[in-house]
């Protein structure tokens, strides 16, 4: 029997394709210098799909695909995938969401700590000699105490909320609902909870319900003291007022692992020494990303076997 074909957008991490390769032909391309055209040359055979984030999955990719039956993503978040149009060819999305929960809110943890106490800062000033020449950095500011809203309180914000809480800050959180099984206080307002907060993270899914949540108002309501941080899609920031925020002092710093444009960071983001920024290793990790990629095998292979999704978008 031949084997069906695999349209692979990414090597599926530290775990690699030779389990899905006994199966599936698999196209890589990631590793085509014309892409386009290896698509259109296998578009009758594509029968899955393994994406991850920044990889758009648009309505022309879906409709080029007529036997395609399913996307599964590499990543929580969805938001670069036209579920739409896939839903209305009944093709099943799968994502890696609960995996990669604790790894993402240590990213979070470790970018305020960064930020907050000038970690980042510190490392580059005894590396450039400074402490030899200068004396000590200028002081950071606490964590403990202070007090810290998250944006989106699912999975991931559930165990930023519970490291900040061992940081002995005082947690609350906006979403579009309260979670009534969470000890947290609940804010339905963002601007009014950035008022009280001296830090914000963001940690809620991209896309267009929460395209530029974080605007001028929420950014000028944190305050010259406020420190933002961003787990979540650069998309959710308007980067531009932000960049403003930081060059005028609206608010004091911001530690950022996504951005609108990856890998494209603004030049004004780079030149900002109260600026911490990481490509995007949210989930990071060996394990994380093992876990992550088991996940996509182990939809991909559900689906093929007529057993349930485990995790399932769509
Ligand atoms: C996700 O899984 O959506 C993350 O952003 C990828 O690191």
């Amino acid at each position: 029997m031949s084997k069906k074909t695999l349209l692979s957008f990414h090597g599926n991490g530290c775990l690699g394709l030779s389990r899905l390769e006994q199966v599936f032909d698999i196209i890589k391309l990631f590793e085509e210098k014309d892409p386009n055209s290896v698509i259109e040359s296998v578009k009758n055979d594509v029968v899955a799909i393994n994406c991850t984030v920044g990889q758009f999955i648009t309505r022309d990719l879906i409709e080029t695909l007529p036997n395609l039956k399913i996307i599964a993503t590499f990543s929580v978040g969805f938001d670069h995938i036209d579920l739409q149009a896939a839903k209305e060819r009944g093709i099943k999305v799968t994502n890696t969401p609960d995996v990669l929960s604790a790894e993402t809110a240590d990213t979070g943890m470790a970018l305020l700590l960064a930020t907050a106490r000038h970690i980042a800062y510190a490392d580059r000033y005894v590396r450039a000699g400074r402490w030899l020449m200068e004396g000590d950095p200028p002081l950071g500011t606490s964590l403990t105490n202070k007090k810290v809203g998250i944006v989106g309180l699912g999975g991931i914000g559930q165990k930023v909320a519970k490291r900040c809480a061992a940081f002995d800050m005082d947690v609350v959180y906006y979403g579009p609902r309260k979670k009534p099984d969470q000890p947290y206080p609940y804010h339905s307002d963002l601007e009014s909870m950035a008022g009280e907060c001296d830090y914000l993270i963001l940690t809620c899914p991209g896309g267009e319900a929460t395209m530029h949540l974080v605007n001028q108002a929420v950014l000028k309501a944190l305050g010259e003291q406020g420190i933002l941080i961003n787990i979540s899609r650069g998309s959710v920031v308007d980067e531009p007022v932000l960049i403003e925020a930081l060059q005028n002092g609206t608010i004091k710093a911001a530690g950022l692992d996504v951005f609108a444009d990856e890998p494209n960071i603004p030049q004004a983001l780079l030149d900002m020494d109260q600026v911490v920024l990481l490509p995007h290793i949210g989930s990071a990790s060996v394990e994380t990303r093992s876990a992550m990629g088991q996940l996509v095998i182990d939809n991909i292979s559900a689906h093929f076997h007529g057993e349930p999704l485990l995790t399932e978008v769509i």
